[in-house]
């Protein structure tokens, strides 16, 4: 074999070898539903500021076991009472396929942001009830809404628009 032939070849395998590393390195796993995603979206998309007790009080941090069990502390406003839901235990009552087809659709009362589901992918949905499963069963059900000019009997955060105060 000629030195000059030896040396392409031996360059061009490297290169191909360069190109299949770096398209192994950077393509997406199989599949990017699970169980970390899930723990991560629910972080960065809030869902403990107002699901989980005392998140947001204590600037982002609870103990897991009281992850997203939700909430007696109402959010009052024009549209009445509303609990955070404890997601641990409502989650337990439907399928993954369930839970996806609801969350493309959720639409609830405020402060809950719904968009923010319905926004998601099929796979972060996927993750999220994953996750929210994998911490099992916990706490009580939130009260139920409280419908307006009742007043509730439950500690609350009020939403008062300046021009309605008395
Ligand atoms: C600003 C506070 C707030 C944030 C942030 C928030 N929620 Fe909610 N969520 C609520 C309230 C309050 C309700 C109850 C609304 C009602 O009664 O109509 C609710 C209702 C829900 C419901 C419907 C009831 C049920 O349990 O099936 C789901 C599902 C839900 N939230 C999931 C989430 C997820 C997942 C996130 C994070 C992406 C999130 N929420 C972020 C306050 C919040």
């Amino acid at each position: 074999m000629n030195a000059v032939f030896f040396k392409k070849t031996f360059f061009l395998s490297l290169f191909v070898l360069a190109f299949f590393i770096s398209c192994h390195r950077f393509s997406p796993p199989a599949s990017s539903v699970s169980i970390d995603r899930g723990r991560y979206l629910s972080v960065i998309s809030g869902c403990h500021d107002c699901h989980t007790p005392g998140w947001a009080a204590a600037g982002g941090k609870a103990e897991e076991k009281i992850w997203l069990t939700g909430s007696d502390v109402g959010f009052e406003g024009p549209w009445g009472t509303t609990y955070p839901t404890n997601l641990r235990l409502n989650l337990q009552q439907m399928t993954e396929d369930q839970w996806v087809n609801l969350a493309h659709v959720l639409h609830t009362l405020p402060p809950m942001p719904w968009w923010i589901l319905n926004a998601m992918t099929e796979d972060d949905l996927r993750s999220l009830y994953r996750f929210i499963r994998s911490l099992g069963p916990a706490g009580k059900p939130a009260p139920a809404v409280v419908p307006e000019n009742v007043v509730p009997n439950t500690l609350v955060i009020p939403f008062v628009p300046e021009k309605m105060k008395k």
